[in-house]
């Protein structure tokens, strides 16, 4: 990895594993001239594409383009997507920067800009991180006035000119979420988006952008949004066949005002180039994940029990511990009492903020129940939704005005329930000394925080930054926590999967993708989460059929291994489960602690896909090579797809491998260019096949 600098051409070049960006300060003034971002080039390949003549193009045009611009503001003869847009005290909504200067430190460089005619600077930050860069902009007011950001984002990211751009995007919507979408970029503008103050179920703060790749060929882009609040991202196609794409905060209602020496400090954007396919697209996302971002990237995340969909909100004791009791003789190791177990908590009406357990419920409280989960050897969790209050609850009645509302109206109820200001540093204080409490008086090894509303009546502090505090408080509160007690592990969820941005698991082990259990559904679900996510931090539930969702009736063994692609749960009524039931899961979840490692910490290849066909297969290799667990899914088989073989990727095809189930010996070659024989039959047909690598190689 390396950042260097070359002064006769004035090119920055950055090199990570598999890549570079390059860009130029540009003579011409505009002030940072975009070269290069794809496969990797050397320094002396920068005399070649710095020119310094900045081609302007027609007078129909941008100028200078977005394509050709490191950075695009607004202001001059600009009219393409820009990233920053300010406004000075007396109306001056234009900027003008110039280059000032450039400083190195390990991987990160900062350009410097400052505007010609006003007190503001902004710096780009650049950090190389193994195969990815990240980049993001602070902005500076130096002036004596206050100035208000009407567009703050981090990165304009330009992508190489393609035939025939297409766009990838994660999307759906609730209990849908992270669908992998795929088509033609058109010219104009493509939003991706939420205005919600969480990251949103509509899409994942991603997109990638190809010219005709598929898994094991061509170049893929793409961009993440690092940001736990309202993003936006705006791929821009010119009518001659350029990609721009605008990533960062969301411009909705934005009225960022910085007082005179104020700085903000935007979130980072994630940029990951793949030579050649998703599939390599993938594995890199994943190792940035375990590498950068994920708190415990190498301890194997445990088998979790959960009880929304068991008992909903009638959580008592005396079930708890007959579910606890059920759960650990499967091989649970992790039991978690989800919404339901707090004063006054019968329904969505209530509760909320008042976070002691209902004694009505929970008669001899939340300790006494953490100590029947652990008796039966398991750790004890429990959910919370911190930053909602229920109008009928004491918190509320104690503090009306922690509260978002406008002074003049009725605030407005999402899932009955108010949001709380977790701007206000009382609140927050409130929250890290509650949940600080919780944990340490009732045992709790593991939290799951929800938050089931989008952030609405912004004005209770009349600032037009409300949200991006909000984002600041909910990190700084779970920062604080996990301080206080680095052993608790925690679990993001937003009615499913609605805050699993890079910037939330940076804080959490795991992330609950959807309250969509069907196992049906949750192969789409799943495929988009695992594009870019790491399967570790996927978590994955068996439910009972029929599920209460969709209610469609799936086999016990399609759905345990559906969940067991990631991080495997269960979340049924297992006291209803019959005792062949229970037993038959048990063995899966042995089954699954024999091949976790190789699920959540080897690579996935994706051979073929639910969007294409009934059929098609899911390729976990270890990282170092020695088991392979493959899964093979059919929604409905016919008649002449039942013996298909899967040709597996990313085996050693010099090596051997044996399926112990069976004892037949493939070799590597064999299950590469012929396939692995899988015969299945009937609907929502699966099967797992754990092959282990030999050193005999069958000739
Ligand atoms: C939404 C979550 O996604 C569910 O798993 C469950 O925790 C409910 N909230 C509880 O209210």
């Amino acid at each position: 990895m390396a950042i260097e600098w070359d002064g006769p051409t004035g090119c920055f070049l950055l090199t990570g594993g598999g890549f570079s960006y390059a860009f130029a300060v540009d003579r011409a003034g505009t002030p940072l001239r975009h070269l290069h971002w794809g496969g990797p080039i050397g320094p002396d390949d920068l005399a070649a594409i710095a020119d310094p003549a900045t081609r302007l193009g027609s007078n129909t045009w941008s100028r200078p383009r977005a394509h050709t611009e490191e950075l695009v503001v607004h202001g001059g003869t600009r009219f393409d997507e820009c990233v920053l847009k300010v406004e000075f005290r007396d109306g001056v909504r234009a900027l003008d920067l110039a280059y000032q200067g450039a400083d190195a430190t390990g991987d990160r460089l900062a350009v410097r800009l400052r505007d010609r005619h006003r007190p503001l600077a902004v710096t780009l930050y650049y950090e190389v991180r193994g195969s990815a860069l990240c980049r993001w902009l602070e902005v500076t007011n130096a002036g004596e006035e206050p100035l208000v950001l009407d567009r703050a984002g981090s990165a304009g990211w330009v992508l190489p000119w393609q035939e025939r751009p297409r766009v990838t995007t994660l999307s759906g919507g609730y209990a849908a979420e992270s669908r992998v979408t795929r088509g033609d970029l058109v010219p104009g503008r493509l939003v991706l988006e939420s205005r919600r103050g969480i990251p949103g179920h509509a899409h994942q703060p991603w997109l990638a952008v190809d010219g005709g790749a598929g898994e094991e060929h061509g170049e893929v882009w793409s961009i993440a949004v690092a940001h736990s609040g309202s993003w936006k991202l705006v791929a821009e196609l010119s009518g001659d066949g350029r990609v721009h794409v605008v990533a960062g905060l969301n411009d909705f209602d934005l009225r960022h005002e910085l007082a005179p020496g104020a700085r903000a400090v935007l979130p980072e954007t994630v940029g990951v180039y793949a030579p050649d396919g998703y599939d390599e697209l993938t594995a890199r996302w994943h190792r940035y994940e375990r590498e950068h971002v994920l708190p415990r990237p190498d301890e194997l995340r445990p088998v979790l029990y959960n009880s929304w969909e068991a008992t909903f909100f009638d959580v008592r004791h005396d079930d708890q511990v007959d579910l606890a009791r059920q759960a650990a003789g499967l091989g649970v190791e992790l039991f978690v009492v989800d919404d339901g177990w707090f004063v006054g908590r019968t329904g969505e009406g209530a509760g909320l903020g008042d976070w002691s357990a209902d004694p009505a419920k929970l008669p001899d409280g939340l300790a006494r129940l953490s100590a029947a989960v652990r008796e039966q050897g398991m750790r004890f969790g429990v959910w919370v939704e911190p930053e909602s209050v229920s109008p009928a609850s004491e918190l509320f009645r104690n503090h009306p005005d922690w509260i978002y509302r406008w002074p003049d109206r009725e605030p407005h109820r999402i899932r009955e329930s108010y949001g709380l200001d977790f701007g206000l540093p009382a609140v927050r204080e409130w929250a890290v000394e509650t949940l600080d409490h919780l944990v340490r008086e009732a045992g709790v090894d593991f939290l799951k925080w929800d938050l089931n509303r989008s952030l609405v009546d912004q004005g209770s502090r009349g600032e037009g930054t409300v949200w991006l505090d909000h984002v600041a408080g909910f990190h700084e509160v779970v920062d604080r926590l996990r301080e206080a007690h680095p052993g608790l592990w925690l679990e993001t969820c937003a009615s499913g999967g609605g805050r699993a941005d890079l910037a939330s698991l940076a804080r959490f082990e795991l992330a609950w993708p959807s309250d969509n259990t069907d196992a049906l559904e949750r192969l789409d679900i799943q495929e988009g989460y695992a594009f870019v996510h790491s399967p570790q931090t996927m978590s994955c539930w068996v439910t009972d059929s029929p599920g209460h969702l969709t209610r469609r009736s799936v086999p016990l063994r399609f759905r345990f291994h559906v969940a067991m692609t990631g991080m495997l749960g269960v979340g049924g009524n297992l006291t209803a489960w019959s005792p062949r039931e229970r037993a038959e899961a048990a063995g899966y979840v042995a089954q699954y602690k024999e091949i976790r490692e190789t699920v959540q910490l080897g690579r996935l290849h994706r051979l073929g896909s639910p969007r294409h066909g009934e059929r098609f297969a899911l390729c976990y290799v270890a990282a170092d090579g020695a088991q392979v667990a493959i899964f093979v899914f059919a929604r409905a088989v016919r008649q002449n797809t039942q013996d298909r073989p899967v040709r597996l990727r990313g085996l050693d095809e010099a090596a051997g491998y044996e399926d112990p189930a069976t004892g037949r010996r493939y070799s590597g070659a064999f299950l590469r260019y012929h396939g692995l024989p899988v015969a299945l039959a009937g609907d929502h047909a699966s099967e797992l096949i754990v092959l282990r690598r030999t050193d005999h190689r069958p000739r």
